[in-house]
């Protein structure tokens, strides 16, 4: 199958809500800043702003007829600052007018008076100010103080990883319009329908029936649309209420940039004690998480932090405490792997470093630890289909390991400035929403009289290819030609109560609600096609390739026939179903349970070339064995994964976020904020999928791909310290993320 949209996409055909047709008479939004970080607002005076032609309103905190309250999990974030101000970028004001040149020069022309406090940007030092978003959480398993006497090695550490723009393509926006009777329709590039209809319901006082949020695709989300499309969703519908008009408001590039939030940095202390043999037998872990100035998701990024604190490893003695602490800076938010790669950058450095100091392979400690079948992780659940080593074997086999060791090796003593290096990651990533009620989804299936189908679920299309998937589970039910399906936009009268689609759960969930409907319709059809040919036992009864069959021999019943006569017999073409996962549970005071349906595992030997004069470097290759399940769409899952492996090695090499002294960001042009391209991207990829591992708890056996191939990017880090170590192998690593060029650089050739 091809990809779902992707002749559409190269034509430009495809339609993201700055491409909707808009009525005449459409107003345009531009939202007004804090350029402050930190403060009391003394006075806003926006009557300038009044007077520039075209601006229509300047709406603020005051003319919000419900709640001023935008936090999800916790309500802890206004959707205009009404008293004070907590990060640059924070919104203050609305400003509405005929065109988005006018609404921009409203906005240049308010002018608000903060009385400055002093902000704090440190995750470290909001702890010591008690600055916390919640009480610390810990998981722990065995007894890690007790261990400590039995280690051999003991070897501590810290370290730092930085944050990430999610650089969707298509900016944070949304098109809005009162509808007849006080109902408001919301067009919005939000992961999350339900949370944008649940909260403007809030701030609007109006009964989420008569909230209609329509999403037809987003140009990427990567996390950064699961909560945070939330305020400008909201706002549009704001204005779209007051001013009875249609209003739209897409956010510049550069302004997205600056006033949404990003991936959460992290600081974290180690301290790893290992036997002789290079058994892991105790792990302690403090993350400091910089949540920024509101809470956000950050409580539950926190707590997926915790779940991966022993990335696929098994360890007796776990104790992971996290602290979610509070700053100065636009709060942070989900991006892809959802405070997992955070976690595992620690683990994977703890384990370089103790390599160091027992003068082994870090390989060699990795693969000494891997989890097996029934390994028990830091909450409690025991691993279940277990491809730790099975991947990690295949990947040094496959991939030969011992001959690259053996070129590496080669390559660096004929080379003097030039210096390769290698590692291996291994990853394992829990698959479920670690908040248990979250993991459900309905599907909503229209067979029309002419044979196509139409089908609506709460998943949301960005990029990821679900629409793909979703089509390629209906159509093996049905067994009709995919050209046949359309998946509908997804859209909140369509299904209802939908969880953001996020945590890499959409085609799961959302393919799972979709067979479900189908076999509900399929059923039926069975029925009537068993009537029309006079066949008592429907059992006999199936489509195949798009005509009816008994006992697997065509017929000449074909679909479109077969869906006229249940037409003219009066038999419903349409279904609902609701899918929840099942089996899983967690309990939160213990910190124990099953918190995920399973885990997808993989290996992955990335390579790195540094030029040691200059501080540059290169990704030679990436080569993974990823645990896969069967693939519902080859091309998607392929694409998945190295776009994930791209924007890990992004993550932890170029992209680097920097705020000014007063948290002003810095890098907020592609200027100074380098992302991987082409030429950037690994010089080859090699991907093998384990075959012949079906996946009971995912549709058609298949597996979620979204997240965990990310982190296959942080073996780039250490491939690109072990070239570095070549070149001067007295310094001491830093593990500092991401190791920018100049980072490199200065490592490389300063005395410290
Ligand atoms: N791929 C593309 N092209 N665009 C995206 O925005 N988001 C990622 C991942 N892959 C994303 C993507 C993230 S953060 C998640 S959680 C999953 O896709 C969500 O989709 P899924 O649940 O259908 O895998
Ligand atoms: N992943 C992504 N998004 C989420 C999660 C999760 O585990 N929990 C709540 N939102
Ligand atoms: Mo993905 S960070 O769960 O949207």
């Amino acid at each position: 199958m091809k990809s779902y949209d992707s002749i559409q996409h190269v034509k430009g055909e495809s339609k993201f809500v700055d491409d909707i047709l808009t009525p005449e008479g459409t107003l345009y939004g531009y939202v007004f800043y804090s350029t402050s970080a930190h403060g009391k607002i003394k006075k806003i005076d926006f009557s300038d702003a009044l007077n520039i032609l075209g601006v229509r309103a300047v709406i603020l905190a005051s003319d919000i007829p419900g709640e001023n309250q935008i936090g999800n999990v916790i309500l802890d974030e206004e959707l205009f600052a009404s008293k004070e101000v907590h990060y640059v970028g924070q919104p203050v004001a609305l400003v509405i007018a005929e065109t988005k040149i006018q609404a921009h020069k409203g906005a240049k022309a308010i002018k608000l008076e903060i009385d400055e406090r002093q902000p704090i940007f440190d995750p470290r030092e909001a702890f010591e100010k008690g600055n916390l978003i919640v009480p610390p959480r810990i998981f722990s398993l065995g007894d890690v103080d007790g261990t400590w006497k039995d280690c051999d090695y003991i070897i501590e550490g810290r370290t730092e990883s930085g944050s990430q723009e999610h650089l969707y393509l298509e900016t944070q926006g949304c098109f809005a319009y009162p509808v007849e009777g006080g109902s408001v329709k919301i067009v919005s590039s939000t992961q999350g329908p339900t949370t944008v209809q649940k909260i403007a319901s809030r701030v609007l006082n109006i009964p989420m029936n008569k909230i209609e949020v329509d999403v037809p695709r987003l140009g990427g989300g990567f996390g950064g649309k699961e909560d945070q499309a939330t305020p400008w969703a909201v706002m549009t519908a704001l204005a779209a209420i007051k001013l009875n008009k249609p209003v739209k408001l897409i956010l510049p590039r550069q302004e997205d940039m600056r006033v949404t939030g990003k991936r959460h940095p992290y600081s974290s202390d180690f301290k790893i004690g290992l036997n002789k043999e290079g058994k892991i037998l105790a792990y302690e872990v403090v993350y400091y998480q910089n949540a920024g100035a509101a809470a956000d998701l950050s409580t539950a990024i926190l707590e997926r932090t915790l779940f991966h604190a022993a990335n696929s490893y098994y360890i007796p003695n776990v104790k992971a405490t996290a602290y979610s602490c509070k700053t100065n800076l636009p709060p942070f938010t989900a991006f892809r792997g959802f405070g997992g790669p955070q976690a595992m950058f620690v683990i994977e450095s703890a384990i370089h470093k103790a390599a160091g100091v027992i003068g082994v392979e870090p390989y060699f400690i990795q693969k000494k630890n891997l989890l097996k079948e029934d390994d028990e992780f830091p909450y409690g659940q025991r691993a279940e289909n277990c491809h730790a080593l099975k991947s990690y074997d295949d990947a040094e086999a496959r991939y030969d390991l011992g001959n690259i060791r053996k070129e590496i090796d080669e390559f660096n003593s004929r080379n003097i400035l030039v210096k390769k290096g290698f590692a291996l990651m291994p990853i394992c990533f829990g698959i479920s929403f670690t908040s248990t009620f979250m993991n459900q989804a309905s599907a909503l299936v229209h067979v029309y009289v002419d044979g196509s189908v139409g089908i609506g679920t709460a998943a949301v299309e960005m990029g990821q290819g679900v629409n793909a998937k979703i089509t390629s589970a209906a159509s093996c039910v049905f067994s009709i030609n995919p050209d046949r399906i359309k998946i509908q936009s997804t859209n909140t009268s369509r299904v209802a109560n939908t969880s953001p689609t996020a945590a890499s759960k959409g085609a799961d969930l959302n393919g799972f609600a979709t067979i479900d409907a189908c076999n509900l319709i399929l059923e039926r059809l069975k029925k009537v096609a068993a009537d029309e040919l006079s066949v008592t036992d429907v059992g006999t009864i199936s489509i195949q390739d798009e005509f009816v069959c008994i006992d697997n021999e065509p017929t000449k019943l074909s679909w479109n026939k077969l869906i006229q006569l249940a037409y003219f017999k009066r038999v419903s073409l349409s279904a609902q179903a609701h899918h929840s996962t099942p089996g899983i549970f967690f309990d939160r005071e213990k910190s124990k349970g099953k918190a995920f349906a399973y885990h997808v595992y993989g290996t992955a030997i990335v390579e790195a070339t540094v030029d040691c004069l200059r501080g540059t470097y290169e990704i030679d290759s990436v080569k993974v064995v990823h645990d896969l399940g069967k693939s519902l769409h080859p091309v998607t899952d392929r694409g998945q994964t190295e776009g994930g492996i791209v924007q890990g090695i992004g993550w932890m090499t170029l992209e680097e976020i920097i705020y000014d002294l007063k948290g002003k960001l810095i890098t907020d042009a592609l200027s100074t904020y380098k992302v991987p391209d082409i030429y950037f991207a690994p010089k080859e990829i090699q991907i093998h999928f384990l075959e012949d591992e079906p996946n009971p708890y995912g549709p058609f056996q298949s597996k979620a791909i979204g997240e965990p191939p990310f982190m296959y990017g942080i073996g780039a880090y250490f491939a690109i310290i072990n070239a570095m170590k070549t070149f001067c192998p007295e310094k001491t690593i830093k593990y500092n993320a991401p190791i920018t060029n100049e980072k490199v650089l200065m490592w490389l050739h300063s005395n410290d």
